[in-house]
C-alpha cells in the first residue's frame, strides 16, 4: 500500500451530521468496534465500554441533552464511549478519546459517517439513559448513520502556527 493511500481516511473524513435513512446494520457497528479495540491505552488497560444505541427513544434522549447533540434525532446509532475511571483514573480521557477516534476512523473505512458529540457536560445523564455505572464516564458519544452530506473541509491552522522546533517559540519561520 503508497504511504499517502494510507492516509487518505486521515485526511478525508468529515463529520457528519446528516444521515440516510437506512439503518446501520448491527454488525457493520460491531466490525468498527472491533477495530476500535486496537486504539492505545496507557498500560493496555483498555478501560473503555462500548453501549451500542440504536433504539429510537434512547437516541432521542441522548440528541436533547445539548443543542449540539441535535445529529442523534437523525441518526441511526450511536456508540457512547464510557470510560472505568477507576481502572485509569489519569488517563481515562485520552484512553477513551483514542477509542473515540478509532471509531470515527474504522467507520468512514466503512462507509459510515459519523461526529463526535461532547457529553463531558452531560455525565449524570448520559449515564442515567444508558443505565451505566457511576464508576463510568461518558467521554464522547459517536453519532452513526450513512451520510446524506458530503461537508466541506473545516479550515485547520497552518503548520507554521502550532511547530515549535525543540523548544516552544521556535518556530519553522
Ligand atoms: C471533543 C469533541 C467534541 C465535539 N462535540 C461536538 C458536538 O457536541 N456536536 C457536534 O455537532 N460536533 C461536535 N464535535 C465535532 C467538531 O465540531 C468537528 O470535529 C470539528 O468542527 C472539525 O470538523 P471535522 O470533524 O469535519 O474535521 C466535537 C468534536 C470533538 C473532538
Amino acid at each position: 500500500m503508497e504511504p499517502r493511500e494510507c492516509l487518505r481516511p486521515l485526511l478525508e473524513r468529515r463529520s457528519v451530521r446528516v444521515y440516510q435513512d437506512r439503518e446501520v446494520p448491527l454488525e457493520t457497528i460491531l466490525e468498527i468496534l472491533r477495530v476500535a479495540r486496537w486504539a492505545p491505552s496507557a498500560r493496555n488497560q483498555q478501560p473503555w465500554e462500548f453501549v451500542v444505541v440504536r433504539d429510537r427513544s434512547t437516541l432521542q434522549k441522548l440528541s436533547r441533552i445539548h443543542i449540539g447533540a441535535r445529529p442523534l434525532e437523525l441518526a441511526k446509532a450511536a456508540v457512547v464511549v464510557l470510560c472505568d475511571k477507576e481502572k485509569a483514573p489519569v488517563t481515562y480521557q485520552v484512553d477513551c478519546a483514542n477509542a473515540a477516534m478509532y471509531i470515527m476512523l474504522a467507520a468512514y473505512c466503512m462507509g459510515v459517517g459519523t461526529v463526535w458529540i461532547n457529553s463531558l457536560r452531560n455525565t449524570d445523564e448520559v449515564r442515567e439513559i444508558v443505565g451505566a455505572p457511576e464508576n463510568m464516564v461518558p467521554v464522547a458519544i459517536i453519532s452513526m448513520g450513512y451520510p446524506a452530506e458530503s461537508p466541506e473541509a473545516k479550515p485547520r491552522r497552518p503548520l507554521e502556527d502550532m511547530v515549535h522546533l525543540e523548544r516552544f517559540g521556535n518556530r519553522l519561520r
